[in-house]
């Protein structure tokens, strides 16, 4: 049994990814390898900004680890809020603000295509990896659902109706970005 930490403050994240990993490994979050920081997110790319908290966790920890950086990129509005997700309308990180200003800012827009990437970095015995996931889709008009979090309400798949926020975990998982990238991780860890 291999023993890895999630580089991760977020809860949905924390519980989308293990459900997907199985019994196979054990993901220890950051609390539960008692670390409280707010890990920084300062660089311009989502592969940067995944490299530095993974980084800073295997400095603190000595021990293998991996996190993942999420990015909203609209084509509209030339991929923003893409590697600003969480910052989007200011600070607080709030979901709702965040929303908000997505959909102003494409009121009157036809052009509601979009996507979300998610990368992992994974530092395993001091090696770097990275692995992405994408899922293509459509803002919606207005906001659907009460699953998930973040931009989910406002996203629709590419060949669904529903919102992110309107789909099971399981389902947002088999299709998503982040299902994507994990997939993609845990192959790699089967393997080594
Ligand atoms: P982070 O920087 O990777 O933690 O994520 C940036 C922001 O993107 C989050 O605060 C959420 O607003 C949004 N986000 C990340 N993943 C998802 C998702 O799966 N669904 C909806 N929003 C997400």
């Amino acid at each position: 049994m291999h023993t890895i930490i999630f580089a991760t403050n977020n809860e949905h994240k924390i519980k989308e990814i293990q459900s997907l990993v199985g019994s196979d490994f054990t993901i220890i979050t950051l609390e539960q390898a008692g670390i409280d920081i707010d890990i920084p997110e300062p660089h311009d790319t989502l592969q940067e900004n995944a490299y530095e908290k993974a980084i800073t966790i295997e400095n603190m920890t000595q021990q293998n680890c991996f996190s993942e950086d999420t990015g909203l990129e609209i084509e509209a509005l030339n991929g923003e809020p893409g590697v600003k997700s969480a910052r989007y309308a200011g600070e607080t990180r709030n979901f709702q603000a965040n929303i908000d200003k997505v959909l102003e800012k494409l009121e009157g827009i036809t052009n509601r295509k979009a996507q979300f990437r998610t990368v992992i970095c994974l530092l395993w015995n001091k090696e770097v990896f990275y692995f992405e996931g994408i899922c293509k889709g459509h803002i919606a008009e207005t906001m659907h659902g009460k699953e998930g979090f973040g931009y989910d309400p406002i996203f629709q798949p590419a060949n669904y109706k529903a919102t992110f926020a309107e789909l099971s975990m399981a389902e947002k998982n088999r299709i998503g970005h982040r299902g994507q990238a994990v997939a993609k991780l845990i192959s790699y860890l089967n393997r080594h």
